[in-house]
């Protein structure tokens, strides 16, 4: 079958920050080792801030749907849908802002679409088959960030702790577990849930098998 008589099948990973969203999407990509799969993060769309100080990017609420650049995320993968590449831009955690590379990405058979925000956006969500919610208790999820922030993003510990009360728990309450609610699955304890696993991938192999 021709590239125009199909598309590629999006699936959206979504949960709150450290809930294993990438272990369930990393589970899935193994589990489908015969198909061309993307992994597509939200994060490389957050909003370019190189116009702003240091001090200004420090201060931006990055859990709000305003942080991300969801016209362009929306655009890429309308495109990748089209089976035409795009130039996927790069995000520095360390510099708060979009760096200066692009990376030229070809579209896949399979794209998974992960981000903490990905279900708020209609025009996002009419573009995915199916809808993933990772679903982990508040306490493993800022464990985990802790961990992962201190040895990949450069931050204290004490800024992590002050950033998660101020901003990432109230927004997680306010913006992202209110977002369930447009899952077609919710898969609690992330990764370790290998039964979530198998059926998301037998759901996506037997789509793939109808095209
Ligand atoms: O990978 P994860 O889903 O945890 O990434 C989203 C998190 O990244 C958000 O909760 C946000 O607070 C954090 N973030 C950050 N600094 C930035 C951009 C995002 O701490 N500059």
């Amino acid at each position: 079958m021709s590239h125009a008589e199909k598309r590629p099948i999006v699936i959206g990973v979504t949960g709150g920050s450290g809930s294993g969203k990438t272990s369930v999407s990393r589970s899935i990509l193994n589990s489908l080792p015969n198909h061309s799969i993307l992994l597509f993060e939200q994060d490389s769309y957050y909003r370019d801030q190189s116009h702003l100080s240091f001090e200004d990017r420090l201060n931006t609420n990055y859990d709000h749907p305003l942080a991300f650049d969801t016209d362009l995320l929306t655009e890429h993968l309308q495109q990748l849908i089209n089976y035409q590449a795009i130039d996927k831009p790069v995000y520095d955690y360390e510099s708060h802002t979009r760096s200066q590379e692009v990376i030229h990405q070809e579209p896949k058979e399979v794209i998974i679409l992960e981000g903490i925000l990905i279900l708020e956006d209609e025009r996002l969500r009419d573009l995915m088959d199916i809808k993933v919610y990772v679903d982990t208790e508040d306490d493993i999820r800022i464990v985990r960030r802790i961990k992962r922030d201190m040895e990949e993003r450069g931050r204290t510990l004490s800024s992590i702790i002050d950033q998660y009360l101020t901003v990432v728990k109230p927004m997680h309450h306010q913006f992202i577990e209110p977002t369930k609610k447009y899952a077609d699955i919710i898969v609690p304890e992330g990764g370790e849930n290998q039964v979530a696993i198998d059926l998301l991938t037998t759901k996506v192999r037997s789509i793939l098998e109808n095209k």
